[in-house]
């Protein structure tokens, strides 16, 4: 089932993507190195910011912990939509008439932009302009449906339009909204050529190498975990969940997984679209192409907050995803995938990206991706490539990380009462009593006395012990039996089976600990 990946860098499943190999373009940092620009984070945000400021000529440098696109733009499913996972209805609640007329604008140029990149840098990933259509589960509410249609229209997409059902012939969705003008590629195929277009450029790549400091100023210097130094007139920071903001953005956006399945279906038995319901959590469709016999559909949902799932076995979340998708398209065959991924959701549904707060003005950030991550990054790119160059971008006020998002307040103290209330993981007597419970692959947390441990039992059945205390603001973190991760429940940061720091707002491994000297 699993393809051999090189691109791994964020858990123990393999997505559709991961048997593209992107190679590593420069292994050794010199100890000290001057840019225009480092940018830190090799996924589609970093990639495509490097790529613009080098089409403007300025000399850039970009660094990554894992290889170039390792984390969630390897586990994505590459839907390129101006339609809104939020919704218009919900995002003019708190963006207004002007506000989402942005929203929608900044998404479909970054559809665009791709479109533009992929022609200019002769980049084969398969892209793909696709109707997308917006359809009720079994009993769902007609008068949404109406209600997203004008919020859409009002947004400035005008050819939105409510059809009787979205073509799928096996599958009666009953009306939906047909989003004209979407698109989907092979994300993988699309960032390796970014990559090669950087390096063709001039820029530097370089892998294995973590950012520790960021120190803003004229100029400003990015420290590495080894001490060596990148000197730079602006740092980018786009390394999906921001690393240079202890507490400002992770009250502003919560951390969630998703999870997909992929079968082998017979070519053309279902027509390419992007198809989505309104379900909560929702789920969201898509074809692949694959050879001359046959597609992979692939679908995903199942969301829930990082570390929260109440589920003790991750297999169950698939098992519901296949009788869904098995209920609808009953051509679907083999099921070929399984995996998850991680999106930042912010309180009112718009994403941060810009000056980061807190930091002079050379310093900018991307993040917020809304389960948008494709589309997100490459407007994102767009923007901070603008405020770099000093020129105005329509999209600034939007998307600014400094902006009050108390109109959302609702939102943000849900999500931050449930926060709060992770904590009380530390009263709590952990998932067993004794290591010896622990089986070979797995993980558990264990009570030693006043501290909590997260224990790793490896294949060969090697115990790990590290504090179960997340280095980011002192959540317990939780076993990730389907990635083998260690995952915090309050923001969302995931640590290695190791504890080696895998995905931000934390920047430091978990803490080793020995179990011998536990009382
Ligand atoms: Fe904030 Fe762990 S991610 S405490």
């Amino acid at each position: 089932m699993a393809n051999k990946s090189i691109a791994n860098d964020s858990g123990a499943s393999f997505s559709l993507w991961m048997h593209t190999r992107v190679p590593g373009y420069r292994q050794e940092l010199p100890d000290s190195c001057e840019a225009d620009v480092c940018v830190i984070g090799a996924g589609i945000a970093g990639l495509t910011t490097a790529y613009l400021l080098g089409l403007e000529g300025r000399r850039v440098v970009v660094i990554d912990d894992g290889p170039i696109a390792g984390g969630e733009t390897s586990r994505t499913t590459a839907h390129l939509a101006s339609a809104q996972d939020d919704r218009f209805t919900f995002l003019l609640r708190y963006h207004g008439a002007a506000g989402i007329k942005l929203i929608a604008e900044s998404h479909a140029a970054a559809i665009d932009r791709i479109e533009a990149i992929c022609s200019r840098e002769s980049i084969d990933c398969d892209f793909r302009r696709v109707d997308g259509y917006l359809f009720n589960p079994p009993g769902g509410s007609s008068k949404f449906l109406e209600e997203e249609r004008k919020a859409a229209q009002r947004a400035g997409l005008a050819d939105v339009e409510l059809v009787a059902r979205a073509p799928l012939p096996s599958f009666d969705t009953g009306p939906a909204l047909r989003f004209p003008n979407q698109g989907q590629f092979d994300p993988l195929r699309y960032v390796r050529g970014l990559a090669a277009a950087i390096d063709k450029q001039g820029g530097h790549l370089y892998t294995g190498v973590r950012a520790d400091k960021i120190e803003a100023g004229s100029p400003a210097r990015v420290v590495t975990a080894s001490g060596r130094r990148i000197t730079a007139k602006a740092v980018v920071v786009a390394t999906n969940a921001p690393i240079n903001s202890l507490v400002s953005l992770p009250l502003k956006q919560a951390a969630y997984r998703s999870y997909v399945v992929g079968f082998a279906v017979p070519k053309g038995a279902i027509q390419l679209g992007l198809y989505w319901d309104t379900e909560d959590p929702y789920h969201y469709v898509r074809l692949v192409e694959e050879s001359a016999a046959s597609d992979v559909l692939i679908v995903g949902g199942e969301d829930h907050k990082t570390g929260q799932d109440e589920q003790t076995d991750p297999q169950l979340r698939f098992e519901r995803l296949e009788k869904w998708t098995r209920e609808r398209f009953p051509m679907a065959g083999e099921l070929t995938q399984k995996w998850s991924g991680q999106v930042m959701e912010p309180v009112d549904g718009v994403g941060f990206i810009g000056r980061s707060p807190g930091h002079d003005a050379n310093v900018y950030l991307i993040t917020g991706d809304s389960g948008q991550g494709m589309t997100h990054a490459t407007l994102g790119a767009v923007l901070v490539t603008d405020l770099i160059g000093g020129r105005p971008n329509p999209w600034e006020t939007l998307y600014d990380p400094s902006r009050n998002v108390m109109r959302a307040a609702g939102e943000f103290l849900r999500e931050n009462a449930n926060v709060a209330a992770q904590y009380l993981d530390w009263l709590g007597k952990g998932d067993v009593a004794s290591v010896d419970e622990i089986k070979p692959g797995t993980g558990a947390i264990l009570r030693k006395g006043a501290r909590l441990l997260a224990v790793y039992r490896d294949e060969v059945g090697v115990c790990h012990a590290r504090s179960a205390a997340c280095t980011h603001l002192g959540g317990v973190v939780s076993w990730n039996g389907l990635e083998k991760t260690w995952d915090c429940p309050c923001h969302g940061t995931r640590f290695s089976a190791l504890g080696r720091v895998l995905n931000g707002p934390a920047k430091h491994d978990l803490v080793v600990a020995d179990l011998k000297d536990e009382a």
